[in-house]
């Protein structure tokens, strides 16, 4: 099991990888990443991951290395490290330069590739779930720093999740400025209502997650009624099921938003098995 960096062309182990201090990602998060695990030692969903980095760059005037460069630095990092199922983070920064927000100061990008043993949430909470907080923090609007941008600036994330744990959940859920729904601070949040199963739109302002993605195909495929719309505080309070999905987590149920505890009901079991059932098929695919 070993945590192996790539920066710069050279595979370290974590203690000796290194940016320079004047790297932008560094000074200001002017950078653009991706997080997701394995399955079967291969990336799950990497090229919509690579779609979304390079859409991520895109809306931040970033150019990216070319994707067959990302992608020999990610086998080249996976193979290094040679765990069983791994954490796989992909890292592009506008680079290093003269001090100064002007993006023209960068030199090069800078490609950064962050490999661990994959570490899970407790199984105890795939059966009991999770817990969210409805924080006062509000998302990022996004005509200032639009949420779909999976940017390395997290600030507005990190206020909205200190908050929740403060108030001891583990998962905060952000609203915007007009108080309907956007997401967690890492991750995508549904509930389900009378059978059907609904998450916010894209255009409330949130990250198009991956899983949120891949969990809305495998749900219709599997003849589960799912909804994108609009959501307030009050739904997921009225809500007979939550769940939040991430790369990390799958499909978490939640069994507490704020002071009140609901179970972990019969539609949320039924897609976190889909999703796992999905990345049996994924690591399948890769042993055959
Ligand atoms: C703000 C935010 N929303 C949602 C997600 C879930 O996205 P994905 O399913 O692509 O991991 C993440 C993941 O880190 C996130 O940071």
């Amino acid at each position: 099991m070993a945590f192996r960096i790539y920066v710069d062309g050279r595979i370290t182990d974590a203690r000796d990888a290194m940016v320079p201090v004047l790297d932008r990602g560094f000074l200001y998060g002017d950078g653009v990443y991706e997080v997701t695990r394995t399955a079967g030692g291969r990336p799950v969903d990497l090229e919509p991951h690579l779609d979304r980095l390079a859409r991520s760059a895109d809306r931040i005037g970033l150019a990216l290395p070319p994707r067959d460069a990302m992608i020999a630095a990610i086998d080249a990092t996976l193979a290094d490290a040679g765990n069983p199922e791994s954490y796989l983070r992909v890292i592009v920064t506008r680079g290093a330069g003269e001090m100064g927000l002007d993006p023209a100061l960068a030199d090069a990008p800078r490609l950064v590739v962050i490999v661990r043993p994959l570490a899970l949430p407790a199984p105890a909470l795939y059966v009991d779930g999770s817990s969210l907080r409805l924080v006062s923090v509000k998302r990022n609007s996004p005509g200032a720093l639009d949420p779909a941008i999976k940017s390395g600036n997290y600030l507005n994330n990190i206020l909205g999740l200190a908050e929740a744990r403060r108030a001891g959940a583990a998962e905060a859920v952000m609203c915007d400025d007009q108080g309907r729904v956007c997401e967690g601070s890492s991750s995508n949040v549904w509930c389900v209502r009378g059978g059907v199963v609904a998450t916010p739109p894209l255009h409330v302002g949130l990250l198009p997650g991956i899983t949120r993605w891949r969990l809305l195909q495998l749900a219709r495929a599997d003849g589960v009624a799912v909804e994108e719309v609009e959501l307030y505080p009050a739904d997921l309070h009225a809500a007979d099921e939550l769940f939040i999905t991430s790369s990390i987590r799958g499909v978490l149920p939640i069994s507490r938003l704020d002071d009140r505890s609901l179970p972990v009901g019969p539609v949320t079991t039924r897609l976190v098995a889909l999703y796992e059932r999905f990345l049996a098929d994924q690591a399948g695919r890769v042993a055959t």
